[in-house]
């Protein structure tokens, strides 16, 4: 037997195998169940007790041996193949997954496909701004609390150099460098110093319309806005305006839209009234026109202004703010489709 076992060992210290069908053989051949090894394991039953010892150790040393070789072999073909010399071109590829376009885009994406087809444009302005653009220039008396510490954040201690508040400061920016007609869109993030919770962030999302031109009416701004209210939440939607206060419009207003959950009959959502508010507008008012170079005499104009968050959350019923920044994959997943 123990000759038996040398003659072997020294046969499988030299196996070769030239591809995966030849190695299995071999593989077959010394260590399978009904393999030459385990055939020198059911012999060793009849191995003489004092030669138990040496026997035992040297059938463990092949089995070891066979084993390791086997394993060298097939590791030398594995490295082969991931060097591409077996290419396998029937290998389906690896699916990739696509991401997502975030609720915030999309929503502000289709707020400006809606008015694009009243012929409005999209304009951009900087999101760190002076107090001109984002006040000044808007008719905020210098004393108006939003210029205050509690809503506006300010950069490095200087009081002219500010994150805006509101988008309205793209109107000032639009204005002193383009005479009417003008018609723009100003979609962008906003700032305002506010303790983050379901309901309020320090960041958000506005877009503003600015409208100007001979003979602009508040009926035109009406009309805008109701179709505007149409394409977005369905074409049952009602809107209703209520007088409100902005300094750089002149009459203002709010606009409410028919709850789009419970069609206006009343639910918690709305507070049983049967309606929502999202935005709010008005007349320009002569002074801004005036302070932007524009002739108050000759042009009128409407503006309105409304967040994203808020119109996303009326399309989307999404509860808690946070969720927009949290990049949470599992929230961003559901829009995949949207
Ligand atoms: N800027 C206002 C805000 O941040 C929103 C707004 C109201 C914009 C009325 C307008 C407007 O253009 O006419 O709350």
């Amino acid at each position: 037997m123990k000759e038996r076992i040398e003659e072997l060992l020294k046969q499988v210290k030299t196996l070769e195998a030239s591809n995966h069908e030849e190695l299995e053989a071999l593989r077959i051949k010394y260590l399978s169940k009904k393999g030459e090894i385990s055939a020198l394991f059911n012999d060793f039953r009849n191995v003489a007790n004092e030669e138990k010892k040496e026997i035992g150790k040297l059938l463990n040393e092949l089995k070891n041996a066979a084993q390791d070789r086997i394993n060298e072999i097939r590791a030398g073909f594995e490295a082969k193949e991931s060097k591409g010399d077996s290419l396998d071109l029937t290998r389906t590829a690896d699916s990739i997954a696509l991401g997502t376009r975030h609720p915030i885009s999309l929503v502000r994406n289709e707020i400006i496909d809606i008015f694009s087809h009243l012929g409005f444009t999209v304009a951009d302005g900087p999101e760190v701004e002076d107090d001109w653009h984002v006040f000044g220039a808007l008719n905020f008396p210098p004393e108006h609390p939003a210029r205050d510490m509690q809503d506006t954040f300010f950069v490095e201690k200087n009081p002219d150099v500010l994150l805006r508040t509101h988008t309205s400061s793209v109107q000032s920016r639009v204005m002193e460098r383009t005479q009417p007609p003008i018609r723009v869109l100003c979609p962008g993030r906003v700032y305002r110093n506010e303790a983050i919770s379901a309901r309020a962030h320090c960041f958000f999302h506005q877009v503003e319309g600015l409208y100007i031109d001979k003979n602009v009416s508040f009926a035109d701004l009406k009309q805008a806005l109701l179709y505007f209210a149409k394409e977005m939440f369905g074409p049952e939607t009602k809107i209703r305006l209520r007088p409100s206060y902005f300094p750089f419009t002149e009459p203002s207003a709010e606009m409410d839209i028919s709850c789009n959950l419970c069609g206006g009959k009343g639910c918690s959502f709305c507070k049983h009234t049967g309606w929502v508010e999202i935005l709010g507008c008005g007349m320009v008012d002569p002074n801004v026109l005036e302070a932007n170079g524009i002739d108050s005499k000759v042009y009128s104009g409407y503006a309105f202004g409304m967040g994203v968050e808020r119109i996303t959350n009326l399309k989307y019923q999404v509860k808690d703010l946070r969720m927009f920044s949290e990049n949470d994959i599992r929230f961003l997943r559901q829009f995949e489709n949207a």
